[in-house]
């Protein structure tokens, strides 16, 4: 039985095999080949199985999402299957899943090297979408200038921004706040540079509290103030994959075709809450 007879399919590729990376996928990848990346092998090997069962055409490759040889080498591989439309990156680390140092590395500094990477392999047309977190519209200390260094500055100089520097983000919750807001700031640079040389379009989008496997750690994290947020909060629930996947597939697709650059905030109303005073960062 011959399932698919197409050829020179199009390419859409995932890095975090996790909940929100797969509901999007599956609403954007029919009739494209799939291309899964995830440091754990596990999760390759069990979202592979899914999608196969499921009638897509899926391969997958281990990559560190912290390692820029490795992205790099996945980046190769996603080109060397067909014309790459579609980049979606979910590999990242909540705050009481990981040290500051490691939330750095992992969902500021890593997530650059992706879009610089996938910045060079995108096809005419395509697309990218990387998942922050409506933690970037946290307050914070960056200044403007803070804010610049981190959208500009080359990929592996990063690391020794003053802002990023131990002191000031001494907590794993600080370097979230900060990782996810230089995701916004990155994927704007991104879009008006390199991926607008090839063509393409990226955009960011900024969820609030979405049940998957990494919310329940942070539920089960002691002193976490997810409920006040959830109860403060205009929509008062948590949000599903689901409802990233819709969005993200409206970004992806030709509908936002005029839209790059930008980043969706999807939070069921907490950063609204916050910024008019109904709801303050570590109120329980
Ligand atoms: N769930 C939420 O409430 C929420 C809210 C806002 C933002 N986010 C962000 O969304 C993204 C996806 O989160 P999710 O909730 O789908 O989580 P998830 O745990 O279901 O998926 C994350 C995936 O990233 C992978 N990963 C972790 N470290 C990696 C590495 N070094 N290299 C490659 N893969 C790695 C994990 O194995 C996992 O499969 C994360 O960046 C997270 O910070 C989540």
């Amino acid at each position: 039985m011959v399932f698919d007879r197409n050829e020179n399919k199009e390419v859409a590729v995932l890095l975090g095999a996790g909940s929100m990376g797969t509901a999007i996928v599956r609403r954007i990848a029919a009739g494209k080949k799939i291309l899964l990346g995830d440091i754990s092998e596990k999760a390759l090997e069990r979202v592979s199985h899914e999608f196969t069962y499921g009638g897509y055409d899926v391969e997958m490759q281990v990559v560190d999402a912290c390692d820029e040889q490795s992205i790099r080498a996945f980046a190769v591989k996603a080109a060397s299957m067909g014309p790459v439309m579609y980049y979606i990156h979910t590999a990242g680390a909540s705050p009481s899943q990981a040290s500051p140092e490691h939330i750095i590395k992992l969902d500021l500094i890593g997530t650059a090297y992706a879009i610089d990477a996938f910045g060079e392999v995108m096809a005419r047309g395509g697309a990218g979408l990387i998942v922050s977190s409506q933690t970037g519209y946290m307050p914070h200390a960056l200044t403007t200038e803070d804010e610049t260094a981190l959208a500009l500055t080359p990929t592996a100089e990063l690391a020794a921004l003053p802002c990023l520097d131990g002191s000031k983000t001494p907590t794993s919750g600080a370097a979230y706040i900060v990782s996810k807001r230089a995701n916004h700031l990155r994927v704007q640079a991104a879009a008006a540079g390199a991926w607008a040389e090839r063509g393409a379009r990226i955009n960011s989008i900024s969820p609030g509290i979405i049940v998957t496997p990494l919310a329940y750690d942070e539920f089960n994290h002691p002193g976490n103030t997810y409920q006040n947020m959830i109860d403060r909060s205009a929509v008062r629930r948590v949000g599903t994959s689901d409802e990233i996947a819709a969005a993200g597939a409206f970004l992806l697709g030709p509908a936002a075709g005029f839209i790059t650059g930008i980043d969706l905030l999807i939070d069921g109303g907490v950063i609204a809450a916050m910024r008019t005073g109904k709801y303050a960062l570590g109120r329980r």
